[in-house]
């Protein structure tokens, strides 16, 4: 089979990827020539374990190809996914869809033969029905179908969440789309992965459902933790104890800074601008958008209370940037709004993440970036895990209470044990756990 991929970004690539491996000849097509001569250099425009070893292979067994051109990509095409992004639109928060309606009269011009054409942006429901129109519209004489197949893949473990989804999720509103889409996933279709037909619009809410429903229960453990504070409790211990319940389920109860990334934020908003678009205002989802955008901003308090108030001149070592360990990816990191509120008190921000330092230089004001973790802490009045790296966890901590002109701590992620720390002699503060002070 023959696939074209419109877009190498994060999904248009792990996408492309995955589905060569999976023995098609997938040409990936990019507008920006800097972008594809990368890649044809074997260099990643993002980090994704994994995901170059898995491009080289592909590419030196020529089932994997990049290229700038999309009309021949396209006419040659079996199907053809559209990857691109789908921003929030500043000012509204409803999903920018210029690159995917500008996808669609590309593809239109070029396409050639029975098609199908695949949404893989998130995008909005109904869009499946507006990229379908653009296309009959530019071209009348045009074969094609055009189906939802939305993402569920976490950045930082892509490759196996393609490889081994809990499920597929295909909105078909052409009979002729199944059997396509079938073969483009016959390799997990034969190992019993599940494929989920439904009508296309389904499918595009199924997407915003689920992210917005993950968020939902993030934001939930989150206002638990800041219950626990207050009344002792330990907010680990509640996530265990619910999450036990079948019904309930264990995953995404790790309390911390609010949720960031490329996909929460901007879905659960344009989620909730559909819902007040089509006059259902979805009041829990926006709740969520609400308090987790609060819950930035009154991580930063936190960090200034544990200072009693004034961290003024005061040096503040940050241990990861990026808004979730294993990628470099800065987009709506809960670091953002926490530099720049220590930042507009006086504080002094050092800096150090293993992966994100690059692209938090893009985005973050007066930050001293330090190339070790030991090196940050090094003579700080404070260690602030905003991310939960690994190698945080193994730092070795009477080293790091050595180094730091106070032995205090404040673990956004929850990454050590109060007990423990407070046998170490730190002034410890973590999220919905009790506070200690060896000191005290
Ligand atoms: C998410 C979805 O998981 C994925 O299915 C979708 O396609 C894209 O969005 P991603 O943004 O890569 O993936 O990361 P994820 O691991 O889901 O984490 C999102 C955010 O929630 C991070 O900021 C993370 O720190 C936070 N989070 C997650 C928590 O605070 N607690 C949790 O229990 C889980």
């Amino acid at each position: 089979m023959r696939i074209a991929i419109i877009g190498t970004g994060y999904v248009g690539l792990v996408t492309g990827a995955c589905l060569a491996d999976f023995g098609h000849v997938v040409t990936c097509v990019d507008k920006d020539p800097v972008k594809i001569e990368a890649l044809l250099a074997g260099r990643m425009p993002i980090y994704e374990p994994g995901l170059e070893d898995l491009v080289a292979r592909n590419v030196r067994e020529a089932r994997l190809s990049f290229t700038a051109e999309l009309a021949p990509a396209v006419r040659e095409a079996d199907a053809v996914f559209v990857a691109v992004g789908t921003p929030s639109r500043r000012g509204d928060g409803h999903a920018d869809l210029s690159y995917v309606y500008g996808a669609a009269r590309e593809i239109a011009v070029a396409v050639a033969g029975f098609t199908v054409v695949v949404t893989k942006s998130t995008v909005p429901v109904g869009t499946g029905d507006e990229v379908e129109r653009i296309i009959r519209e530019t071209r009348p004489d045009a074969d094609i179908a055009v189906v939802s197949n939305p993402e569920f893949l976490r950045e930082g473990a892509a490759i196996e969440d393609f490889k081994r989804p809990d499920r597929i999720v295909i909105g078909i509103e052409d009979e002729r789309a199944r059997a396509v889409m079938a073969e483009v996933y016959r390799p997990l279709y034969l190992n019993q992965g599940p494929l989920l037909f439904t009508q296309r619009r389904t499918s595009e809410l199924i997407k915003y459902a689920a992210n917005a429903f993950l968020a939902t229960k993030i934001t939930f453990i989150n206002e638990m933790a800041d219950l626990c504070e207050k009344v002792g409790a330990n907010v680990q211990d509640v996530a265990h104890g619910i999450g036990l319940d079948k019904r309930i389920g264990s995953k995404f109860l790790h309390a911390g800074p609010g949720f960031g990334g490329s996909c929460f934020p901007k879905d659960t908003l344009a989620l909730m601008r559909t819902g007040q678009g089509h006059g259902v205002p979805l009041r829990l989802v926006e709740a969520v958008v609400g308090v987790n955008d609060a819950r930035k901003t009154a991580m930063a308090r936190k960090i200034v209370s544990a200072f009693d108030g004034d961290v003024s001149g005061r040096t503040i070592a940050l241990l990861g940037l990026t808004f979730k360990p294993n990628t470099d990816d800065m987009r709506e990191s809960p670091s953002i709004p926490i530099v720049y509120a220590l930042l507009d008190k006086g504080a002094r921000i050092r800096a150090y993440d293993p992966q994100g330092m690059d692209e938090a230089r893009k985005v973050l004001g007066e930050v001293d970036y330090r190339s070790s973790a030991y090196d940050c802490i090094d003579g700080a009045d404070a260690a602030v895990i905003v991310t939960e790296w690994d190698e945080f966890r193994a730092l070795d901590l009477d080293r790091v209470k050595r180094l730091l002109a106070e032995p205090r701590i404040i673990d956004l992620r929850n990454i050590y044990r109060p007990e423990e720390m407070a046998r170490r002699g730190f002034r410890y503060e973590s999220v919905g756990r009790r506070a200690v002070n060896a000191g005290a």
